[in-house]
């Protein structure tokens, strides 16, 4: 290993480089990360347990169905599908969005199969009708159903909320306030908020790959220096890096411009800035690349990064510390929720089991963009729904971040086989750099029911 002396050892040292006031909200946010070390590798295989996080996390916790933008006038419907379940999002008025089982009272064939502007939600099968407010409007031959009272024959609701345009729902109606299941988030995503955003990109993926495993490839930045060897240099001094977590939500901070211990030579600054740039070796650095004197890395591309965004956020962005124009802060909401903050990410992911197949989940990605106050909205981006041989890296739209996930992918499409032939039946996290990992067992644990101590101690004494 070889500790760059010319660096930051800390992200609070990171901070302290920077060339404008570092608002509050960067430095505070949670404890650091707690949870288990070990899991058992059937948490990710075995079918039951599935079965079990469909009563227990499915059914029961707060989760991202859609934008406002996709119920944006009234009668609008959409339709969030996760595992095995269907909700139907409908709205009511400028100011009222419900959300309801996506199952007919009659015989449960769905109520709509898809997207759509209605005046009613009227299930094609024998045409039992709901108003948009969930009351029963027509009974087909009433005289035939004597049993049913239309008055107490409303569609079951879910609760939802709305936050920052982002409407979610939680099965639970009991189940606690969002806002407090969100806690300390909202106050780290005020400063860049979502709200008035379009989603100008969507994409969407199924893999072969449990949703959970696939999921962590994207809470940690362990990975870098294997999985995206071409940014060891610049993006992988995870020394510098900070994982912190509050109730059911966790932070990671990504500081950018720091190379891996791991890198046997220590880059000078224009080097790590060539690579942050996306140059590499053997191509000559233009003179809008080189590095102005008395200058870092990050410091320049920190301002490079206010000058491309400047198009998108406005002039706020002359107000983003380095850390805000560049760092890579990515948060986790229990289950699956991923919004990233700041300028420099401006996307979100989620993670969805795909149907009831536990082998199987879909990744989406949301580019968010800012929409100044003068201008109008544009209609939601229609999903990109990328086949079984397609990679992210063809989304032109995506640019380089696709070729990122691409290689990301690559890991995870074999991961089932790995987890399923695991002799110690375990499977590993580190201290901190998994940490938002670890945090996220230790609510999916409590959620469950489950203890991971005792499985993996069970594991080891039946093993001998
Ligand atoms: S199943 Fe819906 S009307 Fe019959
Ligand atoms: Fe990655």
């Amino acid at each position: 290993m070889n500790r760059h002396i010319n660096q930051p050892q800390s992200y609070e040292e990171v901070l302290a480089t920077d060339t404008r006031p570092v608002p509050d909200y960067i430095r505070k946010f949670g404890n650091k990360v707690e949870g288990p070390y070990e899991i058992p590798t059937r948490w990710y295989t075995d079918r039951s347990l599935f079965k079990d996080e469909v009563e227990n996390i499915w059914k029961r916790k707060w989760q991202l169905a859609c934008r406002t933008d996709h119920v944006a006038q009234k009668g609008d419907t959409y339709i969030y599908n996760v595992a095995g379940l269907s909700f139907v999002i409908v709205r009511l008025s400028d100011d009222v969005i419900k959300g309801y089982w996506n199952s007919c009272l009659h015989r449960g064939v769905p109520l709509r199969q898809c997207a759509g502007r209605v005046t009613r939600l009227q299930c094609p099968y024998h045409g039992f009708t709901w108003g948009l407010d969930g009351r029963s409007l027509l009974i087909p031959n009433p005289e035939d159903f004597p049993h049913i009272n239309p008055e107490k024959f409303s569609l079951p609701e879910v609760q939802v909320a709305v936050w920052q345009d982002f409407v979610f729902i939680n099965p639970d109606l009991g189940a606690e306030p969002f806002e407090s299941y969100i806690g300390q988030l909202d106050s780290q995503l005020q400063r860049w908020p979502y709200s008035r955003r379009d989603v100008s990109i969507h994409v969407t993926k199924v893999f072969a790959c449990n949703w959970k495993a696939l999921q962590e490839a994207f809470m940690e930045s362990f990975h870098v220096l294997t999985t995206h060897p071409q940014l060891a240099f610049s993006t992988a001094g995870d020394r510098c890096n900070d994982f912190s977590a509050f109730g059911n939500v966790s932070r990671g901070v990504l500081a950018i411009g720091q190379t891996s211990d791991y890198v046997p030579i220590s880059p000078d600054e224009q080097y790590i800035y060539t690579r942050l740039n996306g140059l590499w070796d053997d191509e000559e650095v233009p003179a809008e690349m080189k590095l102005p004197r008395g200058t870092t890395a990050r410091q320049a591309f920190a301002q490079r990064n206010r000058d491309v965004q400047r198009a998108k956020f406005g002039a706020i962005v002359d107000d983003a510390c380095d850390a805000e124009a560049v760092d890579v802060h990515y948060y986790t909401i229990f289950p699956n929720f991923h919004p990233f903050g700041f300028i420099s990410a401006p996307f979100v992911y989620r993670f969805l089991p795909f149907g009831d197949d536990p082998d199987k989940s879909v990744m989406e990605v949301m580019f968010l963009t800012p929409v100044p106050e003068n201008q109008e909205r544009k209609p939601p981006a229609e999903p990109i729904r990328l086949g079984e041989n397609q990679e992210f890296v063809e989304v032109t739209q995506l640019g380089s971040f696709g070729s990122f996930i691409s290689q990301d992918s690559s890991n995870l499409e074999s991961i089932m086989r790995g987890l399923r032939s695991s002799q110690t039946k375990v499977a590993n996290f580190g201290r901190t750099h998994e940490g938002k990992i670890r945090h996220f067992y230790s609510v999916y644990e409590k959620s469950m029911g489950l203890s991971a101590a005792d499985e993996v101690a069970a594991i080891r004494s039946k093993s001998g």
